[in-house]
């Protein structure tokens, strides 16, 4: 069982100052900065080319994630597939990752139900993310949801407001927010779910303006 002390222990992770994504790759998989990496089966760096101009990012891997540790690739990572195809963006060509880089979850009965992750958590985390920023250098960030928007732009930051725009941070010059697909899938019904999918498209198909433009 997990202690309170335990869930507070979290100092920020080290990277090590490699131009090398393998070499940063590798240090992430030992990661132990914050308690996360005791339950989660495996660290899920980024993937996606190193020149990518277009990097996404999410929460955290999810359970499939967690297994198979590559990022996006459960049902959230499908519908946001599907988007990127309709926006006309190739996720071959898209550098994929998350704020926090293990799965957070707590059991309930067979299953691994997902936890979001708190401050001290995507604090610890967030030098992996800068590392993946400063070696492929996109052209664009895109935050998918609350916990990717805050980790770049403070606690404060509201998706809802703020999606669609192209904003500068001190993590990258240009990022845009969105929601993050999972929320897609939670729509309490077809109407909202084809509306809201539209949605995220339409914010897809602003990044890639953002990225074509420059
Ligand atoms: N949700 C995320 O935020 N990231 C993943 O990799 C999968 C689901």
């Amino acid at each position: 069982m997990r202690t309170d002390k335990e869930e507070e222990f979290a100092r920020p992770a080290q990277p090590p100052d490699a131009t090398s994504w393998s070499a940063v790759r590798e240090a992430a998989k030992d990661c132990e900065a914050c308690h996360l990496h005791k339950r989660a089966t495996q660290t899920v760096f980024g993937e996606g080319p190193k020149g990518a101009t277009m990097m996404l990012v999410g929460e955290q891997p999810g359970d499939y994630e967690d297994v198979a540790g590559k990022p996006f690739v459960g049902p959230a990572g499908k519908i946001m597939d599907r988007a990127l195809e309709e926006a006309g963006i190739d996720r071959s060509q898209v550098y994929v990752t998350n704020a926090v880089k293990h799965f957070k979850w707590e059991p309930r009965g067979k299953r691994r139900i997902h936890q979001k992750p708190n401050s001290r958590e995507i604090a610890a985390c967030r030098p992996w993310l800068e590392a993946e920023v400063r070696i492929v250098k996109p052209k664009l960030v895109v935050a998918m949801g609350a916990t990717a928007a805050q980790t770049i732009f403070g606690p404060t930051f509201r998706v809802t407001r703020e999606r669609g725009k192209v904003l500068s941070s001190k993590l990258a010059p240009r990022v845009l927010a969105t929601v993050h697909p999972s929320s897609l899938l939670r729509q309490p019904d077809e109407a909202s779910r084809q509306r809201e999918y539209k949605l995220f498209v339409t914010d897809l198909r602003g990044a890639l303006r953002a990225v074509s433009e420059e």
